[in-house]
């Protein structure tokens, strides 16, 4: 049985790297060195210098570009890395069409750093074709989706994007971040590059920082070569290996964590404290049965609404499971503040106009016991009500 035939989980752990050819190893080594000997003037080896080609790196670029399905993976020092070197295709004088609520630092990247160097944008709600199509221009060159977005979790239909990409001759982005491989495969639904923060689920434990991209073909597979040679934003082997490590477990976390999220949306959706719960997982979620038909799952990232922005502070201070933290995808719960963290590079007045609130929060579900998240949930909660009732008492 060849390992295109076996199903995924399989996959994660059988992989043309499972075993060292040289010395059996089931662990990929970690090859330090950041030269390589040349024995024949003539004909130099497959590696010379590291940042042009390392062996450990080479291996996760294998595994993500098999799980992927794309022809060829790239590692990067972080997920900005790889989609600042991904946004390098471009040139000067086109344009992007892009996912509203972006990651922040995707946004920064695109209205402070590509505007200089003369690329366009324009960000549309992409739940809405019609906006992407009235957002064309004819330097339309790239399209790029988040997807679920970030922090919002709205569902673009990639399959619709692509293909309005293609008439076009422009390419396709997908930021996979939230769902990867397991639950989502933009390159099967027609995108050209696809983008990780590694430093999420596949790595999966908040111990390591880095980026990935797959491209659809080879020329896109030549062309971003080239870049990450000339940029050298490269992943160092030390990380390369722990997102090797980390993809191992991959299905389990991710299976795990989406069912403890699916208890938690379904727990917060009616309480009377939370004013919204986002979650593509949800039935009334205006992208449910979209979601449901281009991916395996919602994932287990959700974010929700209070009623204002005090409820959340006294919520953030008696909650006591998650971390408070920048990040998501990890085997412990983190609860983040988009207005102050993944969002803060967006300027107020357009954070408010995408719908993220000063009243929102982001929950990433880690692998604790859904129980003990909801229990700890309820009593921060019970404190925001008493704490608002001795206010609205002393009014
Ligand atoms: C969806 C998404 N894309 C990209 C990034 C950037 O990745 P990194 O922090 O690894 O540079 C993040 C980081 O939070 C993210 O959430």
């Amino acid at each position: 049985m060849s390992s295109e035939n076996y199903r995924f989980e399989t996959k994660l752990l059988h992989n043309q790297h499972k075993v060292d050819p040289v010395t059996g190893a089931v662990s990929v080594p970690i090859q330090h060195a950041s030269t390589f000997h040349q024995f024949d003037l003539e004909s130099f080896g497959k590696y010379d210098y590291a940042r042009s080609g390392n062996p450990t790196r080479e291996a996760l670029e294998d595994v993500i570009a098999e799980l992927e399905g794309g022809t060829r993976g790239f590692a990067f020092s972080s997920g900005m890395a790889a989609i600042s070197t991904a946004f390098l295709l471009l040139s000067s004088g086109d344009h992007i069409v892009i996912t509203e609520d972006v990651y922040g630092g995707t946004y920064r990247m695109v209205t402070e750093v590509l505007t200089r160097f003369g690329i366009e944008h324009t960000f549309v709600d992409m739940t809405d074709l019609n906006l992407v199509k009235a957002a064309i221009k004819p330097n339309t060159k790239a399209f790029y989706v988040e997807t679920p977005s970030n922090p919002l979790l709205k569902v673009t239909d990639i399959k619709a994007i692509t293909s309005l990409a293609k008439e076009m001759n422009a390419i396709t982005y997908v930021d996979n971040t939230f769902l990867t491989p397991e639950y989502q495969r933009p390159l099967e639904l027609g995108a050209d590059v696809v983008l990780h923060s590694a430093t999420k689920f596949l790595s999966g434990h908040s111990d390591v920082v880095a980026g990935l991209a797959v491209v659809i073909d080879e020329e896109l597979g030549r062309r971003l070569y080239s870049l990450q040679n000339s940029f050298g934003a490269i992943l160092g082997v030390q990380d390369a290996w722990l997102v090797l490590r980390g993809i191992k477990t991959l299905h389990v976390r991710l299976e795990q964590s989406q069912k403890s999220a699916i208890k938690l949306a379904e727990f917060l959706e009616t309480h009377p404290l939370i004013e919204k719960v986002y979650y593509p997982g949800l039935k009334n979620h205006p992208q449910h049965e979209l979601q449901k038909s281009q991916s395996k799952g919602p994932g287990a990232v959700l974010s929700f609404d209070f009623t204002n922005e005090q409820a959340l502070q006294v919520f953030l201070s008696n909650v006591k499971i998650p971390v408070f933290a920048v990040s998501l995808g990890a085997v412990e719960s983190i609860l983040s503040y988009p207005a102050k963290m993944s969002h803060a590079a967006m300027p107020q007045a357009e954070r408010e106009k995408r719908g993220i609130k000063n009243s929102l929060i982001r929950l990433s579900v880690g692998l604790e016991n859904p129980d003990d998240l909801i229990n700890d949930f309820s009593q921060a909660l019970h404190q925001v009500n008493e704490k608002l009732l001795v206010l609205q008492q002393g009014e």
